[in-house]
């Protein structure tokens, strides 16, 4: 399969996913909607730049002040912080200090490239901390470029966990879950995988048809207790909107990068619904429209996202 149709397979995938839910499932279905997806991750981790994070981002003053505070001029080098401050916020939202995590043991699910989890292991001295994802290339180059004493990298599925029951304190998850063709198998197997009295702090983008079969899910027995739901969009848009701005780091990015005038118009009008532009209130160019019509971009990158959330649960 060439570029084009593996970045089509990801995002027909992703609406697939977040638009009917758990209609028409099988698992037959299931393993091409994760083919498309881990291949086109592949892809995005043999062309992305060291020490880039693949979320959109977060920002409050306040976080942003305790996390610099935490790791003092961190933002100086090549980084707006934003996807980090993301992190922060997830592992500081879990009700354990931020200090007494020398016993604790933390997994995060779907952690692309290690670069998050990697900041998480400065922020926070914990006894391990396993990043797990479905791309085989994001965990080979994790591993070589990121993992040391007490912070490694596996390939895995989130629905189907290659752990022991009660391995883990903490189970995080961070905009990764609008992927996954099964949420209840995922949420399962972070009930299995933590121990009695640990953590799932979970963060992700929701389509309004993806959050009404979460609150179903909810409402089943699956281990694990609500303690925490908050909508984080306001938060997530003051990120994209400092992003995208004229001097924010999308733009200057661009600036360094050798490029033909096609693909830097692609890149300039194209990238930006890649990082949340849409959510944000951003709409297609002429240009993207044009090419939308013509069949060259997909018609729909991303589904239409309604809410960005960030849930908490215990495990009974
Ligand atoms: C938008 S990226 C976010 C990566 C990382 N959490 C970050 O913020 O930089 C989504 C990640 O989820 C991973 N993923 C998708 N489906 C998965 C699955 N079934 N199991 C594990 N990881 C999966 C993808 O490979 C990708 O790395």
């Amino acid at each position: 399969m060439g570029t084009r149709e593996d970045m089509y397979g990801l995002f027909t995938s992703v609406n697939e996913i977040n638009l009917n839910g758990e209609r028409n499932r099988g698992d037959a279905k299931d393993g091409k909607l994760k083919n498309n997806i881990a291949t086109s991750y592949d892809l995005q981790a043999q062309m992305s730049k060291k020490g880039i994070l693949w979320n959109w981002g977060f920002h409050d003053d306040q976080i942003a002040k305790e996390m610099n505070a935490r790791i003092p001029d961190f933002l100086n080098y090549d980084t707006d912080g934003f996807s980090e401050e993301l992190y922060f916020f997830a592992l500081k939202q879990v009700p354990f200090d931020l200090d007494d995590f020398a016993e604790k043991s933390v997994l995060e699910v779907g952690c692309g490239l290690g670069e998050g989890l990697n900041f998480l292991s400065r922020v926070t001295k914990a006894a391990g901390m396993v990043g797990l994802d479905l791309s085989e290339q994001a965990v080979k180059r994790a591993n070589a470029s990121l993992s040391r004493d007490g912070l490694s990298y596996v390939q895995g599925d989130a629905e189907n966990l290659p752990f022991e029951d009660g391995e883990f304190d903490v189970v995080l998850n961070i905009e990764s879950a609008h992927n996954y063709p099964n949420l209840e198998k995922f949420l399962a197997e972070v009930a299995r995988v933590l121990k009695p009295g640990g953590y799932f702090s979970h963060v992700d983008l929701f389509t309004t048809q993806r959050h009404a079969h979460m609150q179903e899910l909810k409402e089943k027995d699956l281990g694990l207790e609500w303690i925490h739901e908050r909508d984080i969009s306001a938060e997530v848009r003051a990120a994209v909107h400092r992003r995208l701005a004229p001097d924010g780091s999308f733009h200057k990015a661009l600036q360094g990068q050798r490029m033909g005038m096609v693909q830097r118009h692609m890149a300039k009008r194209v990238g930006p619904e890649a990082v949340g532009g849409s959510f944000a209130g951003y709409y297609d160019s002429r240009s993207t429209k044009l090419l939308k019509k013509m069949g060259l971009l997909p018609a729909q990158f991303m589904p239409p996202v309604d809410s960005y959330r960030h849930i908490v649960a215990k495990k009974r």
